[in-house]
């Protein structure tokens, strides 16, 4: 097929919606009337919610569509519940499900959260005496806090707000560096515009503070503020997922004892903290889980990845999230995770279905959101490693992946039927399930036939 010449415009940004598809439909693809229908056919049927998903992002033509299932059964801190997951990959909330009810007839998961502290930088470089400016350094701190008192009131009323800034000396790294870092509670929040807000009042206050202090003269009066966000490398709010019982209690898995289990399920486990090419996988599998979660309440994920990850390097090798201990008789499983979530502010109210995920999951606070990642984390992670270590992935996951593949076959729903009836006790491929259609189809047409 010919390919359609690529274009470049002006003014992209300023044409109307429909104008902005006529545009991509006429220059980008052969049969631009079906794009047209097929861009608009996703558009929600109700014009108010997508006026508001529309605003989420710019330039937008349609609506990318995903999965929204639930992962139910979920014993969580002595709370049961049914966890929204939006995710395109089979097998996932199969597996959450499986490993939530297993682990629900064993005691379920226990949270603690060791932390929810976020953090922001002013950067800034200055030409002076570092001991200058630690002397006068008390002064700035309550001058930045005072200056921001009208940002932070409704927050300190929460029982957040700003915790400290400190200023840090980076000069041996680069020079003239200083750093103002800052610490925040954020409440229910993700806090990423609280934090800004206050941050770039900082660099403010911060240049004004050199400038009329009679302390500073010449080149010391002018603080060059490079920039001012938040960090997305929250190592402070943290939350820890754990699930534990006697080894026993664990059962058999396809022939397998508990202890072999157990023994196999640990040095799993051990492997992603020794190897990163076996941890960042591992690490994949934690995230199926959280970023579903993170996605169906319209958190970022991001930034919850891109934290997950430092987090993972932070003793400088790239290691598993999750541990294991196996000892005096008890399997214990656990993951430490930092999670800057919220069930406040952001799209987690405006998106229609975060709305009701929230709602689905009891309006949780930010904590309880936290708990509630951190152990689908901790349960993807399971399901994963309890198949790796007993019958292999790809039983599982190809027993899931069937519809799929007979969807791009385009099996009829009797041929589905057939198919999945087949497939029980047979593995699942590509090539496999190809096979069998093409002879279902060759038997019909045989049958037909001969009728
Ligand atoms: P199974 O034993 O065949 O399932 O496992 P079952 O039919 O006996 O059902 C048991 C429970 O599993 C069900 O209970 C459900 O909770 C759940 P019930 O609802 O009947 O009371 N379940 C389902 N839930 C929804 N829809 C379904 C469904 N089927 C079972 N259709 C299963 C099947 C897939 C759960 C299992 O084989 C499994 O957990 N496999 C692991 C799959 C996995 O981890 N997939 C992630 C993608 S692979 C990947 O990207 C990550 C990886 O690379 C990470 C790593 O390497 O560490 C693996």
């Amino acid at each position: 097929m010919e390919q359609k010449r690529q274009k470049s415009v002006k003014g992209f940004s300023k044409l109307s919606k429909e104008d902005k598809i006529n545009w991509i439909a006429n220059n980008f693809f052969q049969n631009p009337t079906l794009v047209q229908k097929e861009l608009m056919s996703f558009w929600h049927p109700n014009a108010k919610q997508q006026k508001i998903l529309d605003g989420f992002s710019e330039n937008t033509l349609s609506n990318f569509v995903m999965p929204y299932g639930v992962a139910p059964n979920f014993l969580i801190n002595g709370h049961t519940y049914c966890v929204p997951m939006v995710i395109e990959e089979s097998s996932v909330v199969a597996a959450a499900s499986s490993a939530a009810k297993f682990w629900s007839t064993r005691g379920g998961f226990k949270t603690e959260i060791i932390g929810t502290t976020k953090i922001g930088q002013v950067h800034f470089s200055w030409e002076g005496n570092y001991e200058t400016l630690k002397a006068v350094f008390p002064k700035l701190k309550e001058k930045l806090i005072e200056d921001t008192l009208h940002i932070t009131a409704n927050m300190r009323k929460r029982g957040g707000g700003i915790l400290d800034i400190e200023l840090l000396n980076m000069t041996h790294l680069e020079p003239n560096y200083y750093q103002l870092k800052a610490s925040f509670e954020t409440c229910d929040s993700m806090g990423a515009n609280f934090i800004n807000s206050n941050l770039e009042l900082f660099g403010k206050t911060l240049t004004h503070f050199f400038q009329n202090s009679s302390l500073f003269k010449g080149k010391e009066q002018e603080v060059n503020v490079i920039m001012a966000i938040l960090s997305n490398y929250t190592p402070d709010c943290l939350v820890r997922a754990t699930v534990e019982c006697p080894i026993e209690q664990l059962g058999n898995f396809e022939g397998m004892d508990s202890k072999m289990f157990a023994r196999k399920f640990n040095t799993a486990v051990n492997i992603a903290r020794i190897d990163p090419y076996r941890a960042t996988t591992h690490n994949k599998g934690i995230f199926n889980g959280i970023d579903a979660v993170v996605l169906a309440t319209a958190n970022d994920f991001r930034a919850i990845e891109s934290c997950g990850h430092a987090y993972a390097s932070r003793d400088g090798q790239y290691r598993s999230l999750s541990q294991c201990l196996v000892e005096h008789g008890v399997f214990k499983f656990w993951i430490d995770i930092p999670l800057a979530v919220g069930t406040v502010g952001g799209l987690t109210r405006l998106h229609p279905m975060a709305n009701r995920s929230l709602e689905l999951l009891g309006n949780p606070s930010a904590t309880e959101l936290m708990s509630i990642m951190a152990s689908v984390g901790l349960a993807q992670n399971f399901a994963a490693l309890k198949s790796l270590v007993t019958t292999g992935i790809q039983k599982g996951h190809m027993k899931m992946h069937l519809l799929n593949i007979l969807n791009h076959m385009e099996a009829s729903e009797a041929e589905t039927k057939q198919a999945v009836i087949f497939f029980e006790k047979e593995a699942v491929s590509f090539s496999s399930v190809r096979d069998y259609i093409a002879t279902l189809r060759n038997n019909n047409q045989i049958s037909t036939l001969k009728n």
